[in-house]
């Protein structure tokens, strides 16, 4: 059954990055599978060796997915280093790029007002590097995401809710073009 794979770009907890995917889940017409991106530090020896297993079930999602949505902090005005490290393993110019001519949804929280401009700026630079084709617009930032928060940590802000419902339907239109 057609998918869309899932990564989000935090592996904290409470992390509010998650919130907006668990949004994402109920909101999206699609089924959605997480890919997990708790992987080894990219190595090409490992690479030449044969991917970890970790790395394998990962690469597999994404091949297998119909597209794909990310979801991501930004650190120091950039993508978080697990994130890139996943990238780096997924489109792999060596063994096998997961990522060519993959489409891909971007969106991103943080509690600044840029709401991760900047790290999506960067992460549109690497994807095309990978042979990947990044949605134009809408562009999702998404911030002061803390305070968008219920007390139970769901998104609840109607208004970024309303926003990701058109991302999410833009998103469906051009995969199905
Ligand atoms: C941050 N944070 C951050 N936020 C931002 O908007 N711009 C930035 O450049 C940075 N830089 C940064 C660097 C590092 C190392 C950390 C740990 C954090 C704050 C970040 O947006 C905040 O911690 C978010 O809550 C992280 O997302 P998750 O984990 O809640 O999804």
């Amino acid at each position: 059954m057609a998918y869309y794979a899932v990564i989000t770009g935090s592996l904290r907890t409470n992390s509010v990055n998650k919130a907006v995917a668990r949004y994402v889940e109920k909101a999206s017409s699609r089924k959605l599978k997480h890919a997990s991106i708790d992987l080894p530090l990219f190595n090409g020896d490992l690479e030449e060796n044969g991917d970890p297993e970790a790395v394998q079930q990962f690469k597999d999602l994404l091949a297998g997915a119909e597209a794909i949505i990310i979801i991501t902090p930004e650190y120091s005005h950039s993508i978080p280093g697990v994130l890139k490290n996943a990238l780096d393993w997924a489109g792999s110019m060596s063994v096998r790029n997961v990522l060519e001519s993959k489409k891909i949804l971007l969106m991103g929280a943080s509690p600044m007002a840029q709401g991760t401009a900047f790290s999506q700026a960067h992460l549109r630079q690497v994807l095309q590097a990978c042979g990947a084709w990044v949605l134009p617009q809408p562009e999702l930032f998404i911030g002061a995401a803390p305070k968008k928060l219920s007390d139970d940590g769901e998104l609840n802000d109607e208004a970024t809710l309303s926003r990701i419902d058109k991302a999410l339907q833009a998103f469906d239109n051009w995969v199905q073009e």
